[in-house]
């Protein structure tokens, strides 16, 4: 496992995201209401630049709404720009099918420097 200090916290503003290479390693650094998520940079569809896209929220359908459309999980959906599948960054599953799920890294922020830790994974490992 390797440390990489990757910036200060002022770098990464609540509700930022942004692509940081890291040795050939590119990893999409989100910062969702002060917390932290790191995710590669490569699709697990067909290895678009996943965290290029944009980060919204999206349509949800519930028992609890009554089976009504809303618009939920805002700010925390990254859409590939390639082909628009949508992805939730704080566990890294596709919105559409769960099994298509990426990489957690870990990211923490310590003494106010952003810290990557590469070669480390947050939960379970992709399927
Ligand atoms: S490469 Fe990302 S949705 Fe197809």
């Amino acid at each position: 496992m390797a440390e990489h200090i990757i910036g200060t916290l002022a770098d990464f503003p609540p509700g930022s995201h942004r692509v940081v290479t890291v040795g050939r390693a590119e990893i999409g650094i989100f910062n969702i209401e002060g917390e932290f998520y790191a995710l590669p940079n490569i699709c697990p569809h067909q290895f678009g630049p996943v965290c290029e896209g944009h980060v919204t929220g999206t349509l949800l359908s519930d028992r609890d709404h009554e089976w009504r459309h809303y618009w939920g999980l805002h700010g925390r959906v990254v859409s590939c720009p390639w082909h628009g599948i949508e992805f939730d960054i704080t566990t890294g599953c596709a919105l559409v099918n769960p099994k298509l799920k990426m990489r957690q890294y870990r990211i923490e922020v310590v003494d106010g420097s952003v810290c990557l830790t590469l070669g480390a994974s947050v939960g379970s490992d992709p399927a």
